[in-house]
């Protein structure tokens, strides 16, 4: 792509002048429209398959679209359904077993929030049941989970979309756009880091006094995960364990491949190399609390991720694109783009040479660069866009999966984008296992 000039960057960056200014960025969904009914006849009814942190929240948002209905609620653990009914009312219907909520013909779709290891199953199950899915990130577990989802999603007609909720983000589309712009010059590193340094943030979740086996729906639970006697932590602590999901790599690292993804248009990477190892939280759990991957992309740039479970400072989560021509960091809900086009001469560094040969140097150098417009040499043009207060991209890819349903449109999020996202996650656990560097073909979406 031609790179930008001054006054080219300007323009694509919305900017009248230089200096640093914030522009707000604007909802994409207007009031108007949030604010308009939608006829009850018209609503899509929605089930709620795994209730916990996760299900509840993202519940709470997508009823919050205009025309859609929770109907149903699925899962394991009791007072997780007796929370639905204190949260969402007594209609709703409850059950243990998914498949009770499958056979319903009230339902049209279904958000699976469970643990990973149940994503595939329940997800093609729904589809085969004539239900439209969101499932949550990542979309596999394991990689025979991508193309049994992304087959079934074809063959039944189905909408599948994966909950990786930035995709949707506002931040990430004025990302992409500025990228494609070329407001940073040739892309040629990404970094994206997600740091905790809480118990709660490395996945110690709360266990309920009442956890037992009559609470717990354990062989529900463990599913095709080998069986193992009741285990309380398993259950409400499942990420600390490869049995049911795929630990920094499913859980943090698929979002960052997803931004990745999303905003350079990748399909993503070809080699991969990672690792990582448990560094404090040795409580029996399998996978690592501080994990490092380094990813080669055909499009001509690196990308190195890391996830610290006890980085000991503040929490910190985003992104650092690095072009030739500037840079573009995804913090929260900022964006920054500092832009600095490339000198347009070479310099020189003659100092230590002989006095003659200095004044001969520069006599040859002013010829081959004549004197440059002091006002033409590179200065940094820095600006920022922000969402704006309140703003949710888990609103907006609720909005725009409830939008798929209703238009049969591809969704933004498809099982094909979520295959790419969380098979190149799943890249970085293959590399540790193997200790040794892992090839992917992005394209075919297979282990080489
Ligand atoms: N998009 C995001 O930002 C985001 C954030 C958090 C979690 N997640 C994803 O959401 C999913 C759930 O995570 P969580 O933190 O809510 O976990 P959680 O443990 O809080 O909730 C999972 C629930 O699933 C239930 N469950 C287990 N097996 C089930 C089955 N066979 N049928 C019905 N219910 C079953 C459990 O009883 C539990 O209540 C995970 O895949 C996770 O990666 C996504």
């Amino acid at each position: 792509m031609p790179p930008l000039n001054r006054r080219s960057f300007l323009k694509a960056a919305g900017l009248a002048a230089a200096g640093t200014n914030v522009t707000m960025l604007a909802q994409p969904i207007t009031i108007e429209e949030a604010q308009t009914p939608v006829a009850a006849n018209d609503h899509i009814q929605l089930a709620l398959i795994g209730a916990g942190g996760q299900g509840q929240g993202d519940t709470r948002t997508a009823i919050t679209v205009p025309g859609v209905k929770l109907v149903a609620v699925a899962d394991c653990y009791d007072g997780r359904l007796a929370h639905s009914k204190e949260v969402w009312g007594n209609d709703i219907v409850t059950a243990r077993d998914y498949k009770e909520i499958l056979a319903r013909k009230d339902v049209d779709a279904v958000l699976i929030a469970t643990p990973d290891h149940w994503h595939r199953q329940i997800a093609v199950d729904a589809m085969k049941a004539g239900k439209d899915v969101y499932c949550e990130k990542p979309m596999i577990h394991i990689y025979a989970d991508g193309p049994a989802m992304i087959e079934t999603a074809a063959s039944t007609g189905r909408i599948l979309q994966v909950g990786s909720q930035r995709v949707s983000s506002i931040i990430y589309a004025k990302a992409k756009e500025l990228l494609a712009s070329g407001a940073i010059g040739q892309l040629n590193m990404v970094t994206a880091r997600w740091d905790r340094n809480s118990s709660i943030g490395a996945w110690n979740y709360s266990v309920p006094l009442d956890a037992s086996p009559e609470t717990c729906d354990w062989p529900r639970f463990l599913g095709s995960a080998p069986k193992v006697a009741f285990n309380a932590e398993r259950f409400f602590q499942w990420r600390k364990w490869k049995d049911y999901g795929s630990g920094v790599a499913g859980d943090l690292f698929v979002h960052l491949f997803s931004g990745t993804h999303f905003i350079t248009g990748s399909l993503g990477p070809t080699r991969a190399m990672a690792t990582g190892a448990i560094r404090f939280w040795k409580d029996g759990r399998d996978v690592p609390d501080v994990m490092l991957g380094l990813f080669d992309y055909p499009e001509g740039f690196n990308l190195s991720l890391r996830v610290n479970f006890v980085n000991g400072g503040e929490e910190s989560e985003g992104f650092l694109f690095t072009g030739t021509e500037g840079t573009m960091e995804i913090a929260g809900t900022t964006l920054t783009v500092s832009r600095t086009p490339r000198e347009k001469e070479p310099g020189y560094s003659i100092g230590t040479f002989t006095n003659d040969m200095q004044k001969r140097f520069l006599e040859q150098y002013r010829a081959k660069y004549p004197a440059q417009d002091p006002t033409n040499n590179p200065t940094s043009i820095v600006q920022k866009y922000a969402a704006p207060r309140g703003y949710s991209d888990s609103y907006d890819h609720f909005h725009n999966f409830f939008n798929s349903v209703r238009t049969r449109k591809a969704p933004v999020e498809d099982a094909t984008f979520g295959y790419r996202a969380a098979g190149a996650a799943l890249l970085s656990n293959l590399s540790i296992e193997r200790n040794a560097i892992v090839q992917w073909n992005p394209k075919t979406m297979k282990l080489a």
